[in-house]
């Protein structure tokens, strides 16, 4: 499956992955993908609302369709693509996943992924936001610590020479949220087709969380992975090891 033909562009909209499932439910063909400058009710995980400055981050919504067994899936392989598109457009910098889908870089939230599936019709819609050139002040207070762009001047590039220009900042006349679409469309492209044994390894060699702190709703302990179906395992303070499902627990931090 390949993305970004067709593909919508809004200068101001309420929200990419709203569009996308309009026009998914309209019979758009897989690998339709919709991005705006800017979103007016932009919507994250867990009925959170995303906000970002106009023109400053990816706001890149895509549908997948039909769905198979691989697209089981989804869930971590879209924060995979992130990640190896982030790496392309910042070289330099290292990725790393925080489940259940947010991509990370230097241990603060560059990205996040809202997935909305409708198993029943057979299409999901995988939504993006990816900071661009968000500058630290214009994250809202309680991010401000938390979150990062990945053209922020200060990250990566570790003991070498910041001098260099990021990758896509040499796309031609591309600005930079097209350049980012595409690199991330490609990426994509890889990723919802990787198989299960592919996308679990991935995420084990990227996975921020294990050995850290969790706790949710039920109770808390020290991240210990994930297992074969993607869920997270934990390792509580009595001994046991728990498995928790995305759609059931919310994280906080412990
Ligand atoms: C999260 O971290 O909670 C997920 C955030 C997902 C935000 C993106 S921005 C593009 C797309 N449109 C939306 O309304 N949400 C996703």
């Amino acid at each position: 499956m390949s993305f970004g033909a067709p593909h919508r562009h809004f200068a101001r909209t309420d929200s990419t992955n709203t569009r996308a499932r309009e026009l998914a439910a309209a019979g758009a063909p897989a690998g339709t993908v919709v991005t705006a400058a800017e979103q007016t009710a932009g919507r994250g995980r867990q009925g959170r609302v995303w906000t970002a400055p106009a023109g400053k981050a990816l706001l890149y919504s895509a549908i997948v369709r039909p769905l198979d067994e691989r697209h089981l899936m989804l869930p971590l392989a879209v924060p995979l693509a992130v990640c190896a598109a982030a790496e392309e457009l910042r070289p330099g910098i290292e990725c790393g996943v925080k489940w259940p889908n947010d991509v990370l870089v230097e241990s603060r939230k560059l990205a996040g992924v809202l997935i909305e599936a409708r198993p029943q019709d057979g299409w999901a819609v995988v939504g993006v936001g990816l900071n661009l050139t968000v500058s630290p002040e214009e994250f809202p207070p309680d991010l401000r610590t938390r979150a990062v762009s990945i053209f922020d001047p200060g990250l990566g590039d570790r003991g070498k020479s910041r001098r260099s220009l990021p990758a896509v900042a040499q796309t031609g006349l591309l600005p930079i949220p097209f350049a980012a679409a595409s690199v991330l469309s490609s990426h994509l492209a890889q990723w919802v087709e990787a198989d299960q044994e592919t996308v679990l390894d991935a995420w084990r060699q990227r996975d921020a969380l294990r050995g850290r702190e969790v706790a949710w709703e039920g109770g808390s302990g020290v991240a210990d992975g994930i297992d074969d179906r993607g869920y997270l395992l934990v390792l509580t303070p009595g001994g046991d090891r728990v498995a928790l499902g995305a759609g059931e627990v919310h994280l906080s931090r412990a």
